[in-house]
């Protein structure tokens, strides 16, 4: 089995080949004491420095919590940190991983910004103490790596897809393919609105994904369509100003998602998902919604 797919060619599997790993059932999430919009690193920055409505943020954020515990998540609370604004989309300082055996491990990210370098030894204390085992990449070798931002479990196959280009680079999906010891499915991201893959790629269940196809190359839809029965498409409008593909679904079932995507939910409830739909606004000023404010831990 070839370990780093990029193109259709290169895969020798298909998804019934493939070992489910345990579902996660603990969500970590960063309070957003100190969530706010100080600097741009992404388009969606862009004239909202200054603007977030902090009252609004933690409302927000406290109903996507009450969301994960009605629905049985564990939820697990950590402090946000004075002058890591950003901390609070606690998808991207990290990538974790549970073997067969029930091993615990993780590997920590390269921010891309340096603004946000200073969210990672908070994310990986949270680990030391749930008992994960910590690996880093070598910074001199490996730029870039935004965690879960761009490397996203498929928790049903236990093969990760990786995106790169804005905030990952490629070359550190051979390494993560050697060192969890799965195919990782790799996909360049061509549109810098859609700088991390959690923003065009929503993996909803074993067999359906919701996508904005525009933010991906040929080869990237070809294995996309390939290795998913169903592909949702996400409009322009509802991928980009709603975040529709940052949904979150944590169960397989149920889909958290920002406000007011219509036709996307619409589809998603075609396909018998139960949506759940959380205003995120704030957030969308920072250039994250629901998928990228946590990060789901055995
Ligand atoms: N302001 C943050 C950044 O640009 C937002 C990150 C949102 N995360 C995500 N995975 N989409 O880094």
């Amino acid at each position: 089995m070839k370990k780093v797919i990029s193109t259709i060619n290169e895969l020798d599997f298909t998804i019934a080949d493939l070992k489910p790993m345990p579902a996660p059932k603990k969500v970590l999430l960063v309070k957003p004491t100190h969530f706010a919009v100080e600097y741009v690193i992404n388009p969606h920055m862009q004239g909202h420095v200054g603007q977030i409505d902090k009252m609004a943020a933690m409302d927000e954020w406290e109903h996507l919590k009450n969301g994960y515990e009605e629905l049985g998540f564990d939820t697990h609370v950590l402090e946000g940190v004075r002058g890591l604004p950003d901390m609070v989309f606690c998808a991207n300082q990290s990538l974790p991983y549970i073997d067969e055996n029930g091993n615990k491990k993780v590997l920590m990210s390269v921010m891309h910004a340096d603004q946000r370098k200073g969210e990672v030894p908070h994310i990986q204390q949270m680990y030391e103490d749930s008992s994960y085992q910590v690996f880093h990449l070598d910074e001199d070798k490996f730029e870039d790596f935004e965690g879960m931002g761009d490397a996203l479990w498929h928790y049903k196959t236990g093969l990760i897809w990786g995106g790169y280009g804005f905030r990952s680079s490629q070359e550190v999906y051979d390494l993560i393919a050697d060192m969890y010891d799965v195919p990782v499915i790799r996909l360049e991201l061509l549109n810098e609105k859609f700088y991390h893959l959690d923003t065009c790629l929503c993996i909803l269940d074993q067999k359906t994904a919701l996508i904005y196809p525009k933010a991906f190359t040929k080869n990237g839809l070809d294995l996309i369509h390939a290795l998913f029965d169903n592909v949702i498409e996400a409009s322009k409008y509802e991928a980009e100003e709603l975040f529709a593909c940052n949904a979150t679904s944590p169960d397989g079932k149920n889909v958290f998602i920002q406000q007011g995507c219509t036709d996307v939910n619409q589809k998603l409830r075609d396909h018998d998902f139960n949506v759940h739909e959380f205003s995120t606004a704030e957030y969308l000023k920072s250039g994250g919604s629901v998928f990228c404010m946590k990060m789901m831990l055995w």
